[in-house]
């Protein structure tokens, strides 16, 4: 990992979610983060400098069961120690299916995150996937559910394939990366 300083970005959430996708959407490149439709791709932490300041965080997703333990528990630690240890860590964008949102394990990642202080931004991706009002309706429900872990964390409906929700993850990072 390069020098804990400056400001770092992480981008979280189950395997497959749609993380590295994001991140390509955002940073408008096909093959920065590489993306596969095998769940537990990413398996390291990478990470792609956006200015000599900002960094963006690939994490590997978490709660691919088909992934051997020991693999999973090297990661499993990776993560944490990354996410306690990490001072420039700004905030974290936690990514779910839009059609399985909240899964326990997306709730500890909400409630660890949200314990450390950290600003959160929920991205429902694939939100294609879905016609107008399932969308708003999920969108609705998440939002009510996210009320839980308190003010700093922001609900968007995104989708790296149509570019749904891309220029409110821009701002809100931004907003992170100024204030
Ligand atoms: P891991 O690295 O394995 O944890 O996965 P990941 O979270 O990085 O997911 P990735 O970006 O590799 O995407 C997983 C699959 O979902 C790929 O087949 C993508 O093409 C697909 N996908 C990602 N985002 C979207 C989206 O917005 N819409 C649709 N329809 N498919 C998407
Ligand atoms: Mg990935």
């Amino acid at each position: 990992m390069p020098e804990d300083e400056g400001i770092e970005i992480a981008f979280a959430g189950r395997s497959n979610a749609g993380k590295s996708s994001a991140l390509n959407a955002l940073t408008r490149q096909k093959r920065l983060a590489k993306t596969s439709s095998t769940p537990g791709r990413t398996q390291l932490i990478n990470v792609f400098n956006v200015t000599d300041d900002v960094r963006l965080i690939d994490l590997p997703g978490y709660g691919y069961a088909k992934v051997p333990i020991a693999v999973r528990n090297k990661w499993q630690k990776a993560l944490g120690e990354y996410l306690q240890a990490r001072a420039c860590l700004k905030g974290l964008v936690v990514l779910m299916d839009i059609r399985h949102p909240l899964k326990d394990l997306d709730q500890q990642m909400l409630g660890w995150a949200a314990e450390s202080g950290l600003q959160i931004l929920v991205a429902l991706t694939k939100a294609d996937k879905l016609s107008q009002s399932e969308r708003s309706k999920t969108l609705r429900k998440v939002r009510e559910a996210c009320l839980y872990f308190g003010e700093n964390v922001e609900v968007i409906a995104f989708s790296s394939t149509r570019g749904f929700g891309l220029p409110e993850m821009e701002s809100v990072i931004t907003r992170w990366c100024t204030e």
